[in-house]
């Protein structure tokens, strides 16, 4: 952060408070308030959180008017088009492209970790088979403190780095356990010698009945999916990590809490719900009957996988998702989806709509990618357990950026209280 030595001041009952302007590399500057109620004794109020940056970070940039998204300064774009999850997964985690031996020795000792401990096997029995498999991810996930004991302590850099690979690693290996558990399937154990994206394809679709090979088309497209969804600055999910973390929680409990975030329609349960709305438009002809009730204030309904906090313009993630879907469905042979025809005319007729426009509604990551992975033969219930598989490098990253900081402190927010004033208790006889 760059400080402009520039300050605003805020006038209060005629008294000055100057607040300290910082700069960042990209985005609008920063009023440091941190002052402001030790000197002013005032709070400032915002629900949301929609004008306050709450951390410094390195790792992940926005442009919502432009549409942009970096990764440690590279383009999504251009990640999607030349680099893969793992790498990805490094320029997240160490803020630099890997060179060849570092990709090979960061791909090693994740391929080494994507078995979970055998018990966890009795722990997954627990479950009803028909648990959301988000369900079952919180509580598996919460639980891997109870079995790695060995990289629990945050403030050993050494362990904090096992906690990291170890949930990297495994943690496709729970998503395709709970898909597995769902279906009333086997599980079925990594096979070190596919790749991130095949193997997690392998542990979700092979059956020991038979040989299953992986389609590289569609483990491309699942690599892709996976980094599409690997980090996106402070969303709901990861200033869920980040204030969990903040309490010296441990990293397992600090992503769990994450992936419980994560679940909300109005975050990473969208991709689900988007899906779910498109099945039930169903035809073209209806679109309009849906556009009409988006816009209906006296109807809860909105249309999932559009709109965003930051993005007004469009999410560059499902622009690149668009492209997949198409690919993807080409492949598999699917012409005419119906599904993708109202997906795309919903988009067209949404983008022409005053409504959309005059609100800067797009589409965002989560309106393609349901379409996509439906393609692959996922059930809807397990889109939002891939979205939080991938978004887990995101959240280490952020969380070891947190950890790491000189003068990190608990996150602890105030509030504009509105309940009674003092009053004395009532005995219930007087009431
Ligand atoms: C993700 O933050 C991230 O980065 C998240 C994410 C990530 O990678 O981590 O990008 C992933 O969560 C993507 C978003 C997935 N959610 C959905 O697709 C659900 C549908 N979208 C909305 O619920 C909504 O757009 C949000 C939650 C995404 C954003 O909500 P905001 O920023 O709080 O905006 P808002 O609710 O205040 O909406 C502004 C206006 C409102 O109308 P007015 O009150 O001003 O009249 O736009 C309207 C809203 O009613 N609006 C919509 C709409 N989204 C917003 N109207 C119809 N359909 C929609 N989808």
């Amino acid at each position: 952060m760059a400080d402009t030595n520039r300050t605003a001041t805020l006038t209060l009952d005629g008294k000055a408070f100057d607040l300290p302007i910082h700069s960042p590399t990209l985005g609008p500057d920063v009023l440091d308030i941190r002052k402001l109620y030790a000197e002013a004794d005032v709070f400032t109020f915002d629900p949301g959180f929609t004008s306050t940056a709450a951390c410094e970070s390195a790792i992940t940039f926005i442009d919502g008017d432009k549409g942009e998204l970096l990764h440690r300064g590279y383009p999504i774009e251009q990640l999607a088009e030349h680099s893969h999850y793992l790498e990805t997964c490094y320029l997240l985690l160490y803020g630099e492209l890997p060179t060849a031996a570092q990709m090979v020795d960061f791909e090693n000792r994740v391929t080494n970790h994507t078995m979970v401990h055998e018990q966890m096997h009795n722990f997954f029995r627990g479950f009803r088979r028909d648990s959301h498999p988000m369900a079952t991810m919180v509580g598996v996930v919460g639980a891997m403190s109870a079995f790695y004991h060995d990289s629990l302590d945050i403030n050993d850099p050494w362990q904090r780095e096992v906690a990291a690979i170890r949930m990297i690693a495994k943690l496709p290996t729970i998503a395709a356990m709970a898909y597995k558990y769902s279906i009333g399937q086997p599980f079925v154990y990594p096979k070190n010698s596919l790749d991130y994206a095949g193997n997690f394809l392998h542990m979700c679709f092979s059956v020991p009945a038979e040989d299953y090979v992986v389609n590289p088309v569609l483990s491309k497209a699942m690599d892709r999916i996976m980094m599409l969804h690997a980090d996106h600055e402070q969303n709901a999910s990861t200033s869920t990590v980040r204030l969990a973390g903040s309490s010296g929680a441990n990293p397992f409990a600090c992503i769990a809490a994450g992936i419980a975030c994560l679940w909300g329609p109005a975050h990473g349960g969208a991709n689900q719900a988007c899906l779910e709305m498109l099945r039930e438009i169903g035809t073209v002809d209806r679109i309009p009957e849906y556009i009409r009730r988006a816009k209906d204030k006296d109807d809860p309904f909105r249309l999932m996988g559009f709109g965003h906090r930051v993005y007004k313009n469009f999410d560059p993630r499902a622009k690149v998702m668009k492209e997949s879907a198409d690919e993807v469905l080409e492949l598999l042979g699917v012409h005419n989806n119906p599904t993708l025809q109202v997906a795309k005319e919903l988009e067209r007729i949404a983008l022409e709509d005053d409504y959309f426009v005059s609100k800067k509604l797009y589409p965002n990551v989560d309106f393609y990618s349901g379409i996509i992975l439906d393609a692959m033969g996922f059930p809807t219930a397990m889109f939002t357990p891939i979205f939080a598989l991938s978004r887990t490098v995101g959240w280490i990253a952020q969380w070891k950026e947190m950890i790491g900081e000189k003068n990190q402190k608990i996150g602890r927010p105030r509030q504009l209280y509105v309940g009674p004033a003092n009053r004395d208790y009532v005995d219930v006889r007087h009431r």
